[in-house]
């Protein structure tokens, strides 16, 4: 199965961004947990981070065409991007909507998503282990 984990905005500063939310782990160090993860569970797995909407808009629609499952962490376009969800919206595969913090112990303006409802399932809260947690679901769920 083909999986893209897509990043969105300032996920590119794990590590250094606000490390009592989203912890000491760095995008690197994800890069390299998701691709061992991936080759663990016989998965062709590759991890893209932008902070640009048009280009996560662009990598949706790859996926869309591929008929690939998504891992989609869209960092705050997550509350307010129709272009985002109109993207995601396309996807023929699974899309997992995850989130390293648990958003709705957060500021209010987090607790709405305009992806949890065409999403196939959604994460928070389990800190950057939830990427490892959704590469297992996905290998596990029947296609
Ligand atoms: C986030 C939560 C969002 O509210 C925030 O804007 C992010 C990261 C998370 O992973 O917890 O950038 O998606």
């Amino acid at each position: 199965m083909k999986v893209l984990v897509l990043n969105g905005p300032n996920l590119g500063r794990l590590g250094t961004r606000e490390p009592d939310v989203y912890g000491s782990t760095t995008h690197d160090d994800l890069v390299t947990l998701v691709g061992d993860t991936g080759r663990d569970l016989g998965l062709d797995v590759q991890v893209r981070q932008t902070d640009h909407e048009g280009e996560l808009v662009g990598w949706l629609h790859e996926a869309a065409d591929l008929g690939a499952a998504v891992v989609l962490n869209a960092g705050a376009w997550t509350h307010y991007s129709i272009a985002v969800r109109d993207a995601a919206a396309q996807l023929t595969g699974p899309l997992v909507e995850l989130h390293i913090s648990n958003v709705h112990r957060r500021e209010s303006f987090r607790h709405h998503s305009v992806l949890s409802d065409i999403a196939t399932a959604v994460m928070a809260g389990f800190g950057v282990d939830g990427y490892r947690l959704a590469l297992e679901w996905l290998a596990r769920r029947p296609s």
